[in-house]
């Protein structure tokens, strides 16, 4: 008998959004600065001294005083799920205070009502690329051990207040993304150029230690609780199938599986001790942390998937273009308008590597096309998008996870990326669009913010409603 080729009835559908991305307000209620208020071309560009007029995430979307407008529409789709982090400035402004700002917390309750109202199931990341900007400059973020203290008052603060109303709770988004981009995803201030690997690793040891830690609070706090740390997944495929591709595919491979296997398995994998080694780098582990670490696993793994790369130790190529990482070109792939290689398949594969690996629950927290929309007058008179290329893309990858279920990968749930357009992460511009929802806003801040359904949002509608059974094959 051939296996069952369809999603579970409990499968959690929805989208995914960050704070710094869509809320705006950025010093609304006190609010403190966060990293992303001194990107204002991400990390594509300089920093500064202050925020910008320049920098379209401090209004971003203006979720903050449209989030009433925003959750009908994605009820409206049939969200079972949707996916947002915390700003951790809103809650704790300075990021090293003892008392957290109630007008922050508060936010999150009206946040909170809204979703219930619709008997939608949220999912909190506690940390997506916010760290506040003065425990950044102050302490050089992760950087310093003081950080998991204030990191674990944080989660604490939101297990107490929201643990009731709110189930699954990543740590940090695409933890991984550290070794490649310190400032934004470790809110480590040193420059990228002048940072020591020794100093890099050592910050990578305190996000993993206080991400235990945040799992240990959460369980105290109530069993019912469900952790999961958050990777960002790339396969990576050997160039050639000459031995020496195929190992150094393995060792980009293993960059990334370090983190879920300190997550998972409680202890640095044999491979990874042998690379500080290498390096020289000694890091300052107490039998505390390994404690911590070794009693304080997660309870699912979550993951971000858009692209697949390649890598060689042979041959001379053009590096791909990607999210935040990369290796080099794959000359059977098509590429996205950002130069994202297009890869389907590569979903299964992950699906599969990280059940095979973890034997957790797997949550696919964000997929997505980034591409530039034109808003066109629809049947009915009213402003769309006909973008058939993103419905393409995720009945793709979505054909691929129920292959990847038939497998027998147990996966709990798919929130898209963006799924209301926002600031993208990596460029800071509102012209890549990853949403159902179009958002009048363009890359110079001109707009009305008006929303307007794209013709994918009456497409997701229907893979909600049907279960997936609405899927091409
Ligand atoms: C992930 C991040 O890396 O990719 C998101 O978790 C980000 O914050 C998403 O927005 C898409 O990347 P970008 O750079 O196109 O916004």
């Amino acid at each position: 008998m051939s296996a069952p080729m369809t999603f579970p009835n409990d499968f959690l559908w929805g989208g995914a959004l960050a704070a710094n991305q869509y809320e705006g307000a950025y010093d609304a209620d006190g609010k403190g600065l966060s990293v992303q208020d001194v990107m204002p071309q991400g990390i594509v560009g300089p920093r500064t001294e202050a925020p910008t007029p320049d920098n379209l995430k401090l209004e971003g979307i203006d979720f903050y005083h449209r989030y009433k407008e925003d959750i009908a529409l994605l009820a409206e789709m049939g969200f079972k799920v949707f996916r947002f982090s915390i700003a951790w400035s809103r809650i704790f402004p300075k990021g090293d205070e003892t008392e957290p700002n109630e007008a922050g917390l508060a936010f999150y309750d009206r946040v909170l009502d809204e979703l219930e109202k619709y008997g939608i199931e949220p999912l909190v990341t506690i940390s997506h690329y916010e760290t506040p900007l003065h425990l950044s400059r102050e302490y050089n973020g992760w950087a310093d051990r003081r950080m998991i203290g204030f990191f674990e008052r944080y989660a604490r603060t939101l297990f107490e207040r929201y643990g009731r109303r709110v189930k699954y709770w990543l740590t940090f988004n695409e933890i991984n993304s550290v070794l490649h981009e310190p400032f934004m995803s470790g809110g480590i201030n040193t420059p990228k150029e002048e940072l020591s690997e020794q100093d890099l690793y050592q910050a990578i040891h305190h996000e993993l230690v206080a991400s235990a830690s945040a799992t240990r609070i959460a369980h105290e706090v109530s069993p019912d609780l469900k952790v999961g740390c958050m990777i960002l997944a790339i396969p990576f495929y050997p160039l050639t199938p000459d031995p020496r591709d195929v190992w150094a595919a393995k060792q980009a491979e293993r960059d990334n599986y370090t983190f879920g296997d300190v997550h998972v398995r409680g202890a640095y994998p044999g491979y990874f001790l042998r690379k500080l080694r290498d390096k020289g780098i000694e890091l300052d582990i107490t039998e505390d942390d390994r404690r911590t670490l070794a009693e304080h696993t997660v309870d699912f793994v979550s993951f971000s998937y858009y692209m697949s790369s390649c890598e060689t130790a042979t041959q001379e190529r053009e590096a791909s273009g990607g999210n935040l990482m990369g290796g080099v070109v794959n000359p059977t792939l098509e590429v996205s308008q950002w130069g994202w290689a297009i890869d389907p398949r590569g979903l299964r594969t992950i699906l599969n590597d990280y059940w095979d690996r973890w034997g957790k629950p797997l949550f696919i927290v964000e997929n997505g096309l980034g591409a530039r929309d034109e808003l066109i007058t629809g049947p009915d008179g009213t402003p769309t998008v006909a973008d058939d290329y993103r419905i393409d893309y995720m009945n793709d990858h979505l054909v691929q996870v129920r292959e990847a279920i038939a497998d027998g990968v147990q996966v709990i749930g798919y929130t898209s990326w963006g799924c209301i357009d926002c600031v993208s992460a990596s460029t800071a511009q509102m012209s890549k669009r990853y949403g159902f929802i179009y958002v009048d806003r363009n890359d110079d801040g001109t707009g009305t913010l008006e929303r307007y359904r794209k013709q994918s949002f009456g497409w997701y509608r229907d893979v909600i409603a049907s279960n997936g059974a609405s899927l091409k094959a």
